[in-house]
């Protein structure tokens, strides 16, 4: 969703805002601008929409600017046009935002009293109006940053730049992040670290409520009294070849291709011969685990379906009850919490406003603890969390979630070892299935060729059925996921066995039906639900190790390598995210970027 990059310099910088922007384009936006002090320190904005580098084109008018805020926007109030592109201006002031300002109509029927003109119709244009009025009634901006933001209500991060405060940029976020890049002659502001690691792996990250002034010497944080707070400055881990494509088409691409190191490196750092070694979930959390006796897991999208299979896998192993909720579904229930029962909020990016609020709902419930298993370290998700979990995936950068599927399922089936160490379930026997993870991921990367050629059969389809039971049907959801949001098919996902109770309706010769069958205990009845298609002349698609008649014309059998049941869910999505990303190339769609997605969700 919205990005926010802003400079403050010695040296001109539009260069290197246009590269910031671009390192923003993952998160999603349909518009782009940029505001700096130019002569005199009056504000020189410019706006465009589409692709970023249709603001290159009218980088010249920002020659020689050396501070200045850019943002790139997803639309969410009004629509992707020019008047709506921030940064939005008032008579001395350029700000951009993220977020979503609940009051903004109170807020722009008052400023309208007041005399001011809106040009837009974004929630967003209310903030500049605002600091700007404060502004003229105090001359001190950082009066008015406090004044504005007591008088919004809802999420922000804001970047703000002033005329009558040249070479400094402000900042104030609540409910959004931004974090602050400390170089060496230039500071950065920024909504996440990847445009800013280019620069300095030096950051320091604003809590809610406050505020900071910067310029290329100095970075100063305030609370909301205007009392200067001393902050740690971190250091970032991240390598900046992670956010590059690394000889890749797309980064959906790399992505998927990174998900054995990633396995390998996460079982070398967690995985004993024959134990999970103690404590991976922080400080003595072994002994806790050990007392817990329900969990509600939340999370989004891709996250959401990790969670159903850790269900799965957890009520599979142990008699721990499992509940498993979207968030933005979560945050409005009701929601019974028993003794012992841990929260755990799962998400790629830790900055979903529907897992964030989920969380926050749940620090107030009865829970014994919360555990936050997330990609991003010092997001907000993990700074709520009082357990934590950090994958250490790397910056995944395609909007369609791939390496971090995999390492939260790869995290929860930890989980899954140490809450079933109890019930007397051989924890032996667990962790050498899951030794094997990496070494078979090597023989899915090998069956690119044939699922490149399978791809050509859905190019023209315009809706899917994807099918699986037990920890299979996540990954059916997850599969069907990817299909749609990158190849723009429209793909339902189901149990194998609720097919009769409706969706064979819709199949006859032209429905591809695509299924995960691993040869288990559940096999034979899902062979029975494919003889139902196969019966209506569906075409369907079988991922299985099972060795199955491969006589009939309809039936395209993809042979999977032979694998514990335990780690079945880990490995059958690859192939499938495969399919997808080679669906999506015949069909020349935006791969990383699909069109109306974000990479993170901000707004609830
Ligand atoms: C998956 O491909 C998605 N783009 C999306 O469903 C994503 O998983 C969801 O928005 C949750 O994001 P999070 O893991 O960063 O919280």
């Amino acid at each position: 969703m919205c990005g926010i990059f802003g400079i403050s310099s010695t040296k001109p910088i539009s260069n290197q805002l246009i590269k910031g922007l671009s390192k923003l384009e993952y998160r999603g936006y349909d518009s782009a601008g940029i505001s700096g002090h130019g002569i005199n320190s009056k504000l020189i904005t410019i706006k465009a929409t589409g692709p970023i580098k249709n603001l290159k084109n009218k980088l010249s008018k920002l020659k020689g600017i050396t501070t200045a805020v850019s943002h790139t926007r997803w639309a969410t109030h009004g629509q992707p046009t020019l008047k709506n592109t921030h940064p939005h201006l008032s008579e001395y002031i350029g700000i951009v935002h993220n977020g979503i300002i609940e009051n903004y109509i109170d807020l722009r029927s008052y400023l309208k009293r007041k005399g001011y003109v809106f040009k837009s119709d974004t929630d967003s244009e209310v903030i500049c109006h605002l600091m700007n009025y404060y502004f003229n009634k105090t001359a001190d901006m950082q009066s008015s940053i406090v004044s504005t933001a007591n008088s919004l209500e809802g999420s922000y991060a804001i970047a703000a730049i002033n005329t009558h405060t040249p070479h400094t940029l402000y900042t104030s976020c609540k409910g959004s992040p931004i974090i602050l890049g400390k170089g060496l002659d230039a500071n950065y502001i920024s909504s996440d670290i990847t445009p800013i690691i280019d620069h300095t792996k030096h950051f320091i990250s604003m809590d809610d409520g406050e505020f900071a002034e910067i310029n290329s010497a100095s970075i100063k944080i305030f609370n909301k009294n205007k009392k200067v707070i001393k902050k740690p400055t971190k250091v970032s881990k991240i390598d900046k070849n992670q956010a590059s494509l690394m000889g890749h088409r797309h980064f959906m691409h790399k992505e998927i291709y990174e998900q054995k190191t990633i396995i390998k490196d996460m079982t070398s750092r967690y995985v004993g011969t024959n134990k999970i070694l103690p404590n991976i979930f922080g400080h003595n959390t072994d002994k806790l685990l050990e007392n817990i006796e329900h969990i509600h897991f939340v999370g989004c999208g891709t996250s959401y379906h990790a969670s159903l299979v850790a269900k799965d896998w957890i009520e599979q192993f142990s008699k721990i009850t499992c509940t498993a909720e979207v968030a933005s579904e979560y945050k409005y229930k009701k929601i019974n919490v028993l003794p012992k029962t841990l929260f755990v909020s799962i998400s790629q990016s830790g900055e979903t406003a529907d897992t964030i609020s989920s969380l926050k709902k749940a620090l107030k419930l009865r829970y014994t603890n919360t555990l936050a298993i997330c990609n991003v370290a010092e997001s907000t998700l993990t700074r709520l969390s009082s357990m934590n979990f950090l994958m250490n995936a790397g910056p995944e950068i395609s909007v369609a979630s791939t390496k971090a599927f995999t390492s939260q399922l790869f995290t929860l089936l930890l989980l899954t070892v140490i809450l079933s160490r109890k019930y007397g379930k051989t924890e032996k026997k667990m962790v050498q299935d899951i030794r094997q993870i990496d070494k078979k991921i090597d023989e899915l990367y090998k069956m690119e060729d044939e699922i490149k050629k399978i791809s050509s059969k859905f190019k023209n389809k315009e809706h899917t059925l994807f099918l699986g039971k037990g920890t299979s049907y996540p990954i059916a959801l997850e599969a069907a996921l990817k299909l749609k949001e990158i190849s723009y098919i429209h793909a339902s996902a189901y149990h194998s066995g609720e097919l009769k109770h409706g969706p064979l309706a819709l199949v006859d010769k032209k429905m591809p039906v695509v299924c995960f069958l691993p040869d288990n205990h559940l096999a034979r009845l899902v062979l029975s639900n494919l003889a139902e298609v196969e019966a209506r002349q569906g075409q369907t698609f079988i991922f299985t190790n099972k060795k199955i008649a491969r006589n009939k014309k309809q039936v395209e059998v993809i042979k999977m390598p032979d694998c514990p049941d335990l780690i079945v869910p880990i490995l059958y999505i690859i192939p499938a995210q495969l399919l997808s990303y080679h669906v999506a190339l015949k069909k020349n769609t935006d791969v990383d970027k699909p069109r109306n997605l974000a990479k993170s969700v901000t707004v609830e």
